[in-house]
């Protein structure tokens, strides 16, 4: 599949070891910042209707807010049930400061 890179935010906007929200090329997705490294995932829980921004990010792990669910942020996969397929996960590169996500 071809690289589908999109401009989806300031680096400074993405707080470090935390996650926030974006809408990027009509996705919605969740950046996360640990250890000076950007990871992106969808912004969905894939178990149900909730936003992995409003959950709680320990180390490379996000727990979602509405079973408690969680998903390793470097890949997407579900490591803690309720949760169990993954989100999805995509790449992230850093250019002049911006954060672009590879949507594929
Ligand atoms: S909605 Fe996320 S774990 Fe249930």
């Amino acid at each position: 599949m071809a690289n589908n890179w999109i401009d989806a935010a300031a680096e400074a906007d993405v707080p470090e070891d935390d996650v926030t929200a974006v809408a990027a090329g009509g996705a919605e997705l969740a950046l996360y910042s640990v250890e000076g490294q950007v990871y992106a995932t969808a912004n969905l829980c894939s178990h149900g209707n909730a936003r992995l921004c409003d959950g709680f990010l320990d180390g490379y792990e996000i727990e979602c807010p509405l079973h408690q669910g969680k998903f390793d942020i470097r890949d997407g996969r579900a490591s803690c049930a309720p949760a169990t397929e993954a989100v999805r996960s995509y790449p992230v590169k850093i250019e002049n400061g911006r954060v672009y996500v590879d949507l594929g």
